[in-house]
């Protein structure tokens, strides 16, 4: 069976683009002009692009911090927040930020039509209603979350999207100008999560012709704006992400996420830096790619953070293995049907205490 799966229906790239967003959101203005409600990373408070966000009068804007990694109780009160505010539903969301704050936005988007709270619908297709209408802009590249169907959430209990056709955007913005004022270390550790995507899918076993298709022409990029001297590195990497994203959409990922997720779980430790960490202890199963990841550290002049796991307790340790063993589909692409004979809890726990 082939999944037959959707993707973000428009889409507008170009530097300068965002000055479009106004033109973009007056067709869902009319008739009755339902409030927008914007969601944006709280770093760019009183910056140039937070005097160019085309608010109206009955517009909501809520600034949000991303110092940690969207969790569903916060997704859950920024929904109610919107509902109380506005007393009806808005006539669309807008996330303006990297992959946490475009997560954000989609997750509320979802849960404004959904009942219960965010943390019922992490998993696969549990998403009964359609979003309100929502927009993606990222200001960091890498993650793919602007294409992606899922968004990544740490609930109660696991760590896992909510994967849906709805969680898609309807609209993404991609304007590489957004991204100009990222800090240069961010911008590394989030372009590698875009290297690592399409690693992880060009090395899976679950690779077909349209993945590498996409996949590949991601990693050339990739190299070009992490070996190479390249001016147009950011419009580059905006296009890697999106890239690196659809390669991943029909393949999957492999065991730099798997161990991440488990990583960022219980120690908090964000995406893009947790994947770097974890890709630099994976010699055995990415050699050739996890040497090239050394030259763009060097390149770049990188230094990953060390020890991290070693003063970990044996309770959080063995709840990092239990997330990490959880994500069934991320090690049967990585190493086949008999993976659990290879990835034991030890062989697991014996990575974990090389980070
Ligand atoms: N939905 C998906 O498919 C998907 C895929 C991969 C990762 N993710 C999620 O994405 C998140 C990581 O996203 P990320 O790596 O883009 O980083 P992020 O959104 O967590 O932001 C990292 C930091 O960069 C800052 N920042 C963002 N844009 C900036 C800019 N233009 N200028 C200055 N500072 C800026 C933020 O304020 C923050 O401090 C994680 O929560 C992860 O789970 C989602
Ligand atoms: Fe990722």
């Amino acid at each position: 069976m082939y999944r037959n799966f959707k993707i973000v229906p428009n889409i507008i790239f170009g530097r300068g683009c965002f000055s479009q967003l106004d033109e973009i959101l007056a067709l869902q203005r009319k008739p009755d002009p339902a409030p927008m409600t914007f969601v944006v990373d709280d770093v760019f408070k009183g910056s140039d692009l937070n005097n160019r966000i085309p608010l109206k009068d009955q517009d909501l804007l809520l600034w949000i911090n991303v110092d940690e990694e969207p969790k569903t109780t916060q997704v859950d009160s920024l929904t109610r927040e919107v509902q109380e505010r506005l007393g009806r539903p808005p006539g669309g969301v807008i996330g303006i930020g990297g992959g946490s704050t475009l997560d954000m936005a989609k997750a509320v988007s979802l849960m404004l039509t959904n009942p219960g709270s965010s943390a019922d619908y992490q998993g696969w297709d549990l998403i009964k209603h359609p979003a309100v209408y929502h927009v993606g802009i990222p200001t960091l590249s890498g993650t793919g979350a602007e294409i992606s169907r899922t968004t990544v959430l740490s609930g109660p209990e696991k760590k896992l999207g909510i994967n849906s056709d709805y969680t898609l955007y309807d609209q993404i913005v991609l304007d590489p100008e957004l991204t100009a004022g990222a800090p240069p270390e961010q911008r590394f550790y989030t372009g590698m999560d875009c290297y690592i995507h399409c690693v992880e899918s060009l090395e899976g076993n679950f690779i077909n012709a349209f993945s590498r298709s996409y996949g590949e022409k991601a990693l050339d990029l990739c190299r070009e704006i992490f070996l190479q001297e390249d001016p147009e590195s950011d419009d580059k990497l905006m296009m890697a992400s999106y890239f690196g994203g659809m390669s991943i959409a029909y393949s999957q990922v492999g065991v730099c996420h798997a161990l991440c997720y488990g990583l960022s779980y219980v120690l908090g430790t964000h995406h893009g830096i947790g994947n770097c960490i974890v890709f630099n202890t994976l010699e055995e199963f990415y050699p050739e790619h996890v040497a090239e990841f050394h030259n763009m550290l060097n390149k770049h002049q990188i230094r990953l953070p060390g020890s991290l796991v070693a003063d970990v307790s044996q309770d959080k340790l063995d709840k990092m293995i239990d997330i990490a063993l959880r994500l069934d589909p991320l090690w049967e692409n990585a190493l086949g049907k008999d993976w659990q004979k290879i990835m034991t809890r030890d062989k697991i726990r014996s990575l974990y205490l090389r980070m």
